[in-house]
């Protein structure tokens, strides 16, 4: 007996009744008991079948009334409206208890059973709209407008990508598309068809990651030049970036894997005037419009004639400085117009079709272009170098 009380600290008053049970009213058991002060019992009573009288239902009224009163959430208000009102809250019983009510109880009842949804509907109504405004007005008055925003992080560009898209860019503007080769090569479109020859210490062991299969990794984006002129019909005009591969011991300045940007343009009447002119937008639209560039007589196997190109230096303008070694220019890549040999080599008929065709190194437009005095630096992944650019 004392073993049930300390289980059910609700039931602390209640007579014990035989077998440990507490004595209610007619016998059934605590549940009844309870009825008068506790509305769950009172349930358990009618489940008993025993109607509840007026003084019970006054009491479960008073009792869902303050209930309802004191709930401090529109969740614990909907507990209470379920308790009570809900389809199998108490209401529904005291309904089901009028038929086993006495004749002349059975008015009074249905009144008050009728008077106890009412009141406890309102009651539940009332505070629902207490509730509401009151949550409105806090949570309008909570809002403070002067907190500053989540920061969440988002991605950027890498600085070899963004001079990949802005190059694209530039030369879409003249009319160009970009075409695509893959990263590895044949020997023939990477050496031979770009005339040049077997003993050219470019093909070297040293100089060019070569596979079992014979195949290689491309030390140029110029084999795509081939790809597209055997695959297309004069007039082209192309732009083509991407990685290529040297076997360079890494430094400062060099990384055994590079981008670079090829670019070609095959017509009728195409001149050297037009690969000046054309190079020389692009340098100021990537650079600024003060940069100068400057041509230099060179050699490549492909191109004939062959340049070198320089951008001036946009850190010092021109004056002389670290970065370009006191010269006041800095080297981008070669160009030159498409030998007449790789034109047959592709099908072509070079008395027919003229072309210019360049290559731009990415990592070096990117450090100049954005100050980076190591190429290193742009293969680290360090977010901490990599963010400023964003
Ligand atoms: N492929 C050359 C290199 O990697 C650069 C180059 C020079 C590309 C002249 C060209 C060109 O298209 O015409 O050094």
């Amino acid at each position: 007996m004392t073993v049930l009380r300390k289980e059910n600290p609700n039931i602390a008053d209640a007579a014990i009744g035989p077998k440990g049970r507490p004595a209610g009213r007619n016998g059934h058991g605590y549940a009844c008991f309870a009825a008068l002060s506790r509305v769950p019992y009172a349930r358990s009573c009618l489940k008993n079948g025993d109607p509840m009288n007026a003084d019970e239902i006054a009491a479960a009224k008073n009792e869902a009334l303050s209930e309802a009163k004191a709930a401090g959430n529109a969740a614990d208000l909907e507990q209470v409206r379920i308790k009570y009102l809900g389809r199998n809250g108490l209401l529904p019983k005291i309904m089901q208890g009028l038929k086993d009510v006495g004749p002349e109880e059975r008015p009074l009842i249905g009144k008050l059973a009728n008077e106890f949804k009412q009141e406890v509907q309102s009651a539940v109504d009332a505070r629902r709209q207490e509730l509401g405004s009151a949550g409105a007005a806090s949570s309008a008055s909570a809002f403070d407008f002067t907190i500053p925003g989540r920061w969440r992080p988002t991605g950027s560009l890498h600085p070899i990508s963004m001079v990949i898209e802005e190059s694209c860019r530039i030369f879409a503007g003249l009319g160009f598309t970009v075409a695509d080769g893959p990263d590895i090569e044949t020997a023939y479109n990477n050496f031979d068809a770009l005339n040049t020859p077997p003993d050219h210490p470019s093909r070297d062991n040293q100089d060019t990651f070569w596979l079992e299969s014979g195949e290689l990794l491309r030390t140029q984006t110029s084999p795509v030049q081939i790809r597209v002129m055997e695959a297309n019909k004069p007039p082209i005009r192309i732009v083509a970036p991407g990685r290529c591969y040297r076997r360079d011991t890494t430094s400062a300045t060099h990384s055994a894997n590079f981008h670079q940007i090829e670019g070609l343009y095959v017509d009728k009447q195409v001149s050297m005037a037009d690969l000046k002119s054309d190079i020389t937008y692009f340098a100021r639209l990537m650079m600024g419009s003060e940069v100068k560039v400057r041509f230099r007589p060179h050699f490549f196997p492909f191109t004939e004639p062959s340049v070198e190109y320089d951008f001036s230096c946009h850190i010092c303008k021109g004056k002389g400085c670290r970065i370009c070694k006191q010269s006041g220019w800095i080297e981008i890549s070669g160009a030159g117009m498409v030998d007449p040999r790789v034109f047959k080599i592709v099908g072509y008929d070079p008395e027919k079709v003229t072309g210019y065709a360049f290559g731009a190194g990415i990592e070096r437009i990117a450090m100049i272009k954005y100050g980076v005095s190591d190429i290193r630096q742009l293969y680290d992944n360090d977010v901490r170098f990599l963010s400023q650019f964003a």
